[in-house]
């Protein structure tokens, strides 16, 4: 079909979380160059995220050397795109329902334009992807991390960093609660600024709760009385057990209960419900 035509679902899970691969291929005199280390290496992608191919190898081959016969692409790329699919959004991958959305297109480029030019270049700090305060939808590792915690056995990862320093969940904040101190991370360049974690502090704040923002390390996260999360589709949970620990008495917690509470009556507030 015309590029133009082409179509994908707004709730492509490549769209709206980048849980997808991709390959760019050159095309020279109508024949695809290196395709199978192109393969391969999507091969490789794939089983890195944990997502099946659609096709065999050797199908996928016909099907690309079919599309560069029939589109009469001379000299260009080949683009191909795999994603896990269309599906009602939610961070974990579905087990089945889902059929992954296999795309390729191919475009007349003369590729190795800079080759007599030559460029210029930038040294950048290595940051791949640490800008977690930009609400991405470069959301691969969540999805992954998401996913990981349902296969064992679990609701929430929380992302924790190599020196044991704890981050945020991969869709919340996280707090925690220790002899009636409320502890939760400083907005950092390596977390989202949650709007609930916010109202969250307002709240704490407003009913005189203590409330420090600091670092806090794994070990005095699984130690704490309560810990809970916050997020727009979680609101306020508390978190019960970590990789198998019990948290407190392994429930909801009178801090966070409280919390709850106030965060019900601030929402029937602002909304008048
Ligand atoms: C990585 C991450 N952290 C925290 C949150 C919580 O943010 P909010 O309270 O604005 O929903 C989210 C929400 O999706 C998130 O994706």
């Amino acid at each position: 079909m015309p590029l133009s035509k082409g179509r994908i679902s707004v709730e492509d899970r490549g769209f709206q979380f980048g849980d997808g691969l991709y390959e760019v291929i050159s095309v020279y005199a109508g024949k695809i160059f290196a395709l199978d280390d192109h393969l391969a290496r999507l091969q490789a992608s794939a089983a890195g995220i944990r997502m099946k191919l659609p096709h065999t190898l050797s199908g996928l081959r016909c099907v690309l050397r079919e599309l560069v016969r029939r589109s009469g692409t001379y000299d260009g790329i080949l683009y191909l795109q795999l994603t896990r699919g269309a599906c009602p959004r939610q961070h974990v991958i579905p087990r089945r329902g889902i059929r992954p959305t296999f795309l390729a297109y191919t475009r007349a480029m003369k590729t190795g334009s800079v080759r007599q030019r030559g460029l210029r270049a930038i040294t950048v700090p290595e940051i791949r992807w640490g800008k977690c305060i930009v609400k991405s939808v470069n959301l691969l590792p969540n999805i992954l991390a998401r996913d990981e915690a349902v296969r064992r056995g679990a609701d929430e990862a929380i992302f924790v960093r190599s020196d044991g320093t704890v981050v945020e969940g991969a869709a919340t904040n996280v707090f925690i609660v220790k002899n009636g101190v409320i502890y939760t991370s400083p907005e950092q360049e390596g977390m989202l600024s949650g709007v609930t974690r916010k109202r969250v502090i307002q709240l704490a704040r407003k009913a005189r709760l203590k409330l420090a923002q600091v670092r806090f390390k794994v070990a005095r996260m699984k130690k704490a009385d309560e810990v809970f999360v916050s997020g727009t589709i979680t609101e306020l949970a508390p978190v019960t057990r970590i990789d198998g620990m019990r948290i407190g008495d392994g429930r909801l917690g009178s801090v966070t209960a409280r919390l709850q509470v106030l965060f019900d009556e601030m929402v029937s507030k602002e909304v008048e419900r």
